[in-house]
């Protein structure tokens, strides 16, 4: 079941105005909730990043958070499995071609659940390989924009690597990955980019910062030039679906010693506890 302008209704049903400006420009915003045991994991963050997006491109948010918890809960229970992942969709709506905004236009919204894939323990246990890549998008990327072929080439050319992920470089620095976040371990310190119109800020990366403070592991938050990113011990990305997920190799080069390093097998306990205490509040 998905939900589509006010209505509960089975996804082969769902229909789309061709001339909606999502599918002409990509003119729209979206978000991804992981749902835990039938609970969305951090909604207000998500409904708050939502929000920034909505002003980044200058869309009236159509529902206020109330509305939106109602409407995302009564689609969790539609659905079948007990760990989800949401998928919110908002665009500025149907209307005749142009690139300036129309003056009267019904923004479409689109929620549909998928089950939520978390990474196979094999993934977890031995990590997983990337690939680096120039970093060629926008320099709005801590929108969360539905336009996403830059991010839909740069992963591709990962997958074609058999790699899962691409690492993204910008000007010398790491901003992030095609689909994720991405912390690097040094000397035992995590470092973390600093959130800006570079790269998404991740709700993931939050959870990890906080984490990380909250139990001690040191940390800090500084550019990541691609030297540091290339000789440290652990490199990880964190994603609403991937959680946290060490990267092991990079360009076919091991990353420290090639396994997820023990800074990593600690943030993923503290992570899994932490989903757990969530889940078992409400
Ligand atoms: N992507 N950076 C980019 C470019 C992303 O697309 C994502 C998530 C993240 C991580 O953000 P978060 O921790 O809030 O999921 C960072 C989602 C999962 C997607 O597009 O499917």
């Amino acid at each position: 079941m998905i939900y589509l302008n006010g209505e509960f209704m089975p996804i082969e049903q769902a229909r789309i105005p061709v001339l909606d400006r999502g599918f002409i420009f990509g003119d729209g915003v979206y978000e991804v909730i992981p749902v835990y045991s039938r609970h969305p994991f951090r909604l207000a963050e998500h409904l708050r990043r939502l929000q920034q997006s909505l002003n980044g491109i200058k869309l009236v948010n159509p529902h206020d958070d109330p509305t939106w918890t109602r409407l995302i809960r009564r689609l969790v229970e539609l659905n079948e499995p007990d760990d989800q992942s949401l998928y919110m969709h908002i665009t500025r709506g149907p209307a005749k071609r142009d690139h300036a905004f129309p003056a009267l236009v019904t923004p479409t919204v689109f929620l549909m659940s998928n089950p939520l894939t978390t990474p196979p323990q094999q993934q977890v246990n031995d990590g997983v390989r990337a690939i680096t890549a120039v970093d060629n998008r926008w320099l709005r990327c801590d929108i969360k924009a539905i336009a996403l072929l830059p991010n839909v080439l740069l992963r591709q050319e990962a997958v074609e690597a058999g790699c899962v992920e691409t690492v993204l470089l910008r000007d010398g620095f790491m901003t992030e990955g095609a689909a994720s976040n991405i912390f690097v371990v040094r000397d035992g310190v995590l470092l973390a980019p600093p959130k800006n119109h570079l790269m998404l800020p991740g709700i993931t990366y939050d959870v990890v910062l906080e984490l990380a403070q909250a139990s001690g592991i040191r940390h800090e938050i500084r550019e990541i030039p691609e030297d540091e990113l290339r000789s440290a011990q652990e490199v990880w990305l964190t994603s609403s679906t991937k959680e946290v997920l060490a990267i092991s190799r990079l360009d076919g080069a091991p990353v420290g010693t090639g396994k997820p390093g023990p800074v990593f097998a600690r943030m993923y306990a503290l992570y899994q506890d932490y989903k757990n205490q969530v889940m078992r509040s409400g």
